[in-house]
Parts: structure tokens; sequence; C-alpha cells
């Protein structure tokens, strides 16, 4: 079984410890993730060079791109045996868990927009559908997404995130994404890694399903 997991740059500090605990749980099940880096405080430089136009959109895409391949070098570091994969067709022999490097993935199919309403998240539902999975694991540093009183959406369609002005922790372009590849997005507390597998194993958790149909 294949899991596409999106690690966010918000759980620097945690990020490698997740690694690890999704490392041994792969070890011991017959699962496969494939975990795709955000761009977490690696790409705050860009956004800031961005919002005053020193660089183009396309210039901030590719660096943004860039942003996750730091995040992935950073996730992968101490841990020898995980590889980091810059090909899709890589990623089917790539062992119980890898780090997904797609700047040459987004190059060979550049269809994705290039705004910042596109980043990460986006970026792995595009992976997790060229690998025709209907669905990804958001994983984060809060239990999901939050309503205007703080209470957690337990499931929402992507039709009303869309309409919302707020997108609430996942890019502007995810839901429509997803709405156009009928697919779904769980979003879970990586500070909890239990709940990944909750998920995993289809228990009830803590987190937000986002989903299309
Ligand atoms: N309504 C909301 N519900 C959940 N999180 C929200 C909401 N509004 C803003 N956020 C913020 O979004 C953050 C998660 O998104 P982001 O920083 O992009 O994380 P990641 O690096 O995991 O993609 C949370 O830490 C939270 O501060
Ligand atoms: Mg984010």
């Amino acid at each position: 079984m294949k899991i596409i997991i999106k690690l966010g740059g918000s759980l620097l500090a945690e990020g490698r410890e997740i690694m690890r605990f999704l490392s041994d749980y792969a070890e011991k099940k017959a699962v496969f993730f494939i975990i795709i880096p955000g761009g977490g405080p690696f790409v705050e430089v860009i956004r800031e060079l961005s919002e005053r136009r020193t660089i183009s959109e396309d210039a901030a895409h590719w660096m943004a791109v860039l942003a996750m391949h730091q995040y992935g070098f950073f996730l992968a570091d101490g841990e020898p045996a995980i590889p980091l994969v810059e090909r899709m067709e890589e990623l089917s022999n790539a062992g119980h868990l890898c780090i997904v490097l797609p700047y040459k993935i987004l190059k060979a199919d550049d269809s994705l927009p290039h705004t910042w309403d596109v980043t990460s998240d986006t970026i792995a539902a595009f992976i997790a559908d060229k690998l025709g999975e209907k669905r990804f694991i958001k994983v984060t540093d809060v239990d999901g997404i939050l309503d205007e009183d703080g209470s957690l959406i337990k499931q929402i369609h992507a039709k009303e995130l869309i309409e919302k002005e707020d997108k609430r922790c996942i890019d502007a372009e995810l839901p429509r994404f997803l709405m156009r590849n009928k697919m779904s997005c769980v979003i879970v507390n990586g500070n909890f890694p239990e709940r990944i597998i909750d998920v995993i194993e289809g228990r009830g958790t803590i987190c937000t399903e986002l989903f299309t149909t």
C-alpha cells in the first residue's frame, strides 16, 4: 500500500522524529511512504523577495520548489537509508519510505500555475494524482482546519473551502485541484504521529477530512 504524506515545514523541529516513526511503521507493515516535503522556513526569503517584486512569479515558483528540496535534505540528514527521489519512475522501487525532490518532476510536467496559490500542498496532490492515488495525508502542526471560533472542522467539502476567503492552513489552489481530480486530503497534527496511523488504518481520529465526492 502506497501512502502519500505531505510533511509540513511547520514541523521543522519534529520532522526527523516523525520520519523515524513512519519508517519503523513501514518496516513492520507492508506499506510504502512517499514523503513530499513542505518548504517551511526555507521559503520565507523567497516570499519576501516576491512581495517586494524583486523576483518574477516564475523565478519565485522554481525557487520555492527548490526550498522543498532543502527541507527534503534536512529530513533525510542522519538517516542515510532514506532515498531522495527525483523522478516518478524511481518511486516504485524506493524501499519503505522515500522523500520526493520535486523539481525535475515539475519541470517535466509544468502544468501547475506559477503563483503563490500553488505551494507544496498542491504539489503533493499533483504527485499523488500522477501515482494514481486519490488521497494524501497532510501532516502539519495543528489538529486540522479550525473554524472561526477555533473548533476543529472534522469534515468539509472542498467546494466550501473554495468559497471561503480564508483558505485556512492549506494552499488556495488545493481545494480546486482536489475538485478537478476528485481527490481527497486528510489533515492531521504531526505532533501526535499515532494519528497518522489511525488515518491509515481507518480509525476515527482527530483530523480534518477534506473531501470532494
Ligand atoms: N483556520 C485555520 N485552521 C488551521 N490552521 C490555521 C487556520 N488559519 C491559519 N492557520 C495556520 O496554518 C498553519 C498551518 O499551515 P502552514 O504553516 O502552511 O503549515 P505547513 O508547513 O504544515 O503547510 C497553522 O500552524 C496555523 O497557524
Ligand atoms: Mg503550508
